[in-house]
């Protein structure tokens, strides 16, 4: 079978020959329809982050995913199902995180990353999972279900953000998101769905025309241009925000952060970035944090709840967003295409096959 991988002596994306996998016990057999691509990708790419399975000197990438159930296996599947695939694994055996059912909460050294970080990932035209981490969707999801994954970290990140919040009376009207790559586009996408929040707004640094403003503003959000005002601005320039969700990956986003964020307000990080050394006025944020009951939390990954919430989510969004974000589909054998970063592009999918 058709396999997407990257190689020790060839790091570019590629198409390699793979022996189709067989389920163990356990498992099941899922025929791949779609996977996406996102920023975290790149980073896998580009050696920044995530890891080769140990031993294997190819890795298949992908981990936002949309299959088909070709063969359940004896597992409590059916045949013909739609799935998606969730993305930690426990390394040996399992631990306490997996057992709790919050692989999202396991350090890294007691998880592995489908397609990141030492396992490998969807992008072939078959791969098995245990039943336990295929999450069924509406055969509606065929072709939108890769934003299940990504809309799941959304979710996480927003519940732990609120738990931050939950021991007084807090009533958040005011968001902002950092960046208008695909997640920062579905996060927008969720808060706009939350009642208690009345206006959000979306950090980017593009010129119009662009598809992801377009986004933003058929979403109902203000676009914020961070050439024109940076993060630690956006207080005075807009509102204090109650709610920062910070999706740029760009470091100097989570100290700016507590500038934008009103009294009593919560920001959640998500990117992942380089290191990069910089200076910050450290007395100046402790005591923000600190006078003004501020937050902060970092957040990756997801648990099953919060894919059965982003099906609801996404189920609940207007018609045109997943059309909308899902603006490139490639087939396998155009990978080099695919891996190409385009500003004209928001969510690119490579297609396997069709349900
Ligand atoms: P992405 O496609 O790289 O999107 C990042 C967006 O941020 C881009 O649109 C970029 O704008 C914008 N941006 C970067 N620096 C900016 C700045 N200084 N001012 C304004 N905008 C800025 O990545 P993604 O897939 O949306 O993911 C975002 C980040 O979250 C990545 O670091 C990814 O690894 C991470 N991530 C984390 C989790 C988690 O569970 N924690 C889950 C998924 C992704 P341009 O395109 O114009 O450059
Ligand atoms: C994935 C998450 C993963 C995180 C860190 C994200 O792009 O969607 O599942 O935990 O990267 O590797
Ligand atoms: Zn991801």
């Amino acid at each position: 079978m058709d396999a997407i991988v990257v190689e020790h002596d060839d790091p570019h994306p590629h198409l390699i020959e793979l022996s189709e996998p067989t389920p163990s016990d356990g498992e099941a057999l899922v025929r791949t329809l779609r996977v996406g691509i996102d920023g975290t990708d790149f980073e896998v790419i580009g050696g920044s982050h995530g890891g080769f399975p140990a031993g294997d000197d190819y890795h298949v990438l992908g981990h936002e995913a949309v299959g088909v159930v070709e063969d359940p296996n004896g597992t409590a599947l059916e045949a013909g199902q739609v799935v998606v695939p969730t993305v930690r694994r426990p390394p040996a055996g399992s631990n306490e995180f997996f057992e709790r059912g919050e692989p999202d909460m396991a350090p890294p050294e007691l998880c592995l990353e489908r397609g990141i970080d030492g396992a490998h990932g969807y992008m072939a035209e078959y791969f098995t999972s245990p039943a336990e981490y295929l999450v069924p969707i509406p055969d509606a999801f065929a072709d939108s279900g890769v934003l299940v994954e990504p809309m799941s970290n959304a979710e996480k990140a927003l519940d732990l953000a609120y738990a931050s919040r939950s021991s007084f009376a807090w009533e958040p009207t005011a968001s902002l998101v950092l960046g208008n790559g695909p997640l920062g586009l579905l996060t927008l996408a969720l808060l706009e769905e939350r009642p208690e929040i009345d206006r959000t707004y979306c950090l980017g640094r593009r010129d119009r025309p662009d598809p992801t403003i377009d986004v933003i503003e058929r979403l109902g959000a203000t676009y914020i241009d961070s050439r024109e005002t940076p993060v630690a601005q956006v207080a005075d320039a807009h509102e204090p925000m109650d709610v920062i969700v910070e999706a740029t990956g760009y470091a100097k986003h989570a100290f700016e952060t507590i500038d934008a964020l009103a009294p009593n307000g919560v920001g959640a990080l998500l990117g992942i970035p380089d290191d990069w050394s910089f200076e910050i006025n450290g007395g100046r944020l402790h005591s923000e944090f600190v006078l003004n009951n501020k937050a902060l939390v970092g957040s990756v990954n997801s648990h099953l709840e919060d894919f059965e919430a982003a099906k609801e989510t996404l189920e609940a969004a207007p018609d045109w967003f997943a059309e909308a974000l899902i603006t490139d589909v490639f087939s396998p054998d155009e990978v080099e295409d695919a891996f190409t970063r385009d500003a004209s592009r928001i969510k690119t999918v490579i297609e396997f096959d069709a349900l």
